[in-house]
């Protein structure tokens, strides 16, 4: 294992310093591009020059394939609620996956983990299980559809919901394609998405009330479900006002709509999710990440009354939803112990750490006067250049040239023993406490001196 060399300030210097061309890492990546598209198969992974390979990870810190070990604020991009390999979730895991790890029935485990869901979400009465929060977008959008009879949706402008068609519309938007603030262009995302595909989304203006209820009117009649993630992650973990839930939660009801809350990230906000904490009520909710306890999930949750479109007890169900590996026992039985080591207690004393960090880490951008800024909520922060206020999409948008900063800025702080996602998303977990929250401001600081920013004065 190389010996990482730490410099006077703590940072690294010399084997292990990030980039390197000569390390495992890099070395790896080569070989990956042997085989594997830009070396790559999950595009959200790829870091430029190169990704750093994980060998192995315990409680906060994940090691990397040189034998550096960094403290873990990405935790699989906020999968992992109580860092790696935990032991009650390994002792789960590995019970489930020694009686055998996939059946052609069904088992116990899924229904222990639709009891404890059903307990602590409000208004989820029933819960169907997939392997990833995509799946789980795709077939809350399709129960929408089956529930209603109609084939629109609607979504907000820049929010991510995984890597279905229709959600992906107007995911990266930009000044030349994003047309009118209050009646946002549909813009294809990926290469090659059908027309029609465009035209059976309505794309909303984030948290703008009047604009977003228009453009919901005119399309009442055709839309079956209006999808909203209460804390978007790539518009800047901008909570979605309290006063815009209940306008889409009053037009849901009048127009005969199903709300969606996609709760894959922001689950983790509070003991029941997003709904139970900002205190509105959707009619299902998308869930994935943490209730998987570090392994495959996505889950929807919601109204028995629109699950039952799932219901084969009928006859033919109306959304009908196979999958080789729905509710597969070994992530059944890690997300049920995740689940229940996620009390209350828990959840608050987390919740409490995550507003510290993003306190200490905003005083480090303050006195560094480096026009930047730390958003976020409960335990996810998110580092973003800019002071302005964000109020949706439009506001958080970066160009290239500052897209870059945030990489380069976040490849510096892997010098600094920290890993957060290169666009600036961390997370915390169970196990951590100030102490990494104190290495995490001070490798700001560093890694801020480092990577000479624009600041106040210079800009
Ligand atoms: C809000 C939201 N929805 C859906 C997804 C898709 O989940 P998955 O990556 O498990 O497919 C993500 C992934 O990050 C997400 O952040």
């Amino acid at each position: 294992m190389t010996n990482p060399v730490k410099d006077a300030a703590g940072g690294l210097s010399g084997a292990g310093r990030y980039p390197d061309s000569a390390s495992k890492s890099a070395r790896l990546f080569e070989r990956a591009q042997r085989v594997l598209p830009g070396g790559n198969t999950r595009t959200t992974v790829y870091r430029a020059p190169y990704p750093i390979y994980a060998r192995s990870g315990h409680g906060n810190r994940i090691v990397d394939v040189d034998g550096v070990e960094r403290i873990d604020f990405l935790n699989n991009y906020t999968a992992l609620i109580h860092g790696h390999a935990h032991p009650s979730i390994v002792r789960a895991a590995f019970s489930a996956v020694s009686d055998g790890s996939c059946f052609g029935v069904p088992t116990e485990s899924e229904i222990r983990l639709a009891e404890l869901l059903v307990d602590r979400i409000p208004g989820a009465e029933k819960v169907r299980f997939m392997n990833s929060g995509s799946e789980a977008v795709m077939m809350a959008v399709k129960a929408a559809r089956a529930y209603t009879g109609r084939p629109k949706i609607a979504k907000c402008e820049g929010v991510y919901h995984g890597s279905y068609d229709f959600v992906e519309v107007s995911l990266d938007s930009s000044p030349a394609s994003w047309g009118e603030s209050n009646r946002p262009n549909r813009v294809p995302y990926s290469a090659g998405t059908p027309a029609s595909v465009l035209s059976d989304v309505v794309v909303l203006p984030f948290n703008e009330i009047e604009a977003s209820l228009r453009l919901l009117e005119e399309n009442a009649s055709e839309l079956a479900a209006v999808i909203v993630d209460p804390l978007p992650n790539r518009i800047g973990l901008i909570q979605a006002s309290s006063d815009y839930m209940t306008t889409l939660r009053r037009f849901c009801s009048k127009a005969g709509v199903v709300l969606i809350s996609d709760e894959v990230i922001s689950f983790r906000v509070g003991y029941g999710g997003a709904q139970a904490e900002f205190a509105f009520q959707a009619d299902l909710v998308a869930l994935g990440k943490i209730i998987g306890g570090g392994f495959p999930v996505g889950a929807v949750a919601g109204r028995a009354d629109v699950m039952a479109v799932f219901d084969p007890t009928v006859g033919k169900s109306a959304a009908p939803h196979g999958g080789t590996f729905n509710a597969n026992p070994v992530t059944m039985a890690a997300g049920a112990a995740a689940v229940e080591l996620l009390t209350p207690t828990a959840v608050k004393d987390l919740n409490e750490l995550g507003r510290i960090a993003r306190d200490r880490v905003q005083a480090v951008f303050h006195e560094a006067r480096v026009p930047w800024r730390v958003s976020g909520q409960a335990s996810l922060f998110r580092l973003l250049p800019g002071q302005e206020p964000l109020v949706g999409y439009r506001s958080s948008w970066m160009d290239e040239t500052v897209g870059k900063q945030l990489r380069d800025f976040t490849n510096a702080l892997l010098n600094h023993g920290i890993l957060v996602d290169p666009g600036g998303l961390g997370c915390l977990s169970t196990v951590m406490s100030e102490s990494e929250v104190d290495i995490l401001a001070q490798a700001v600081s560093l890694a801020l001196s480092e990577a000479q920013l624009p600041t106040l004065e210079t800009m």
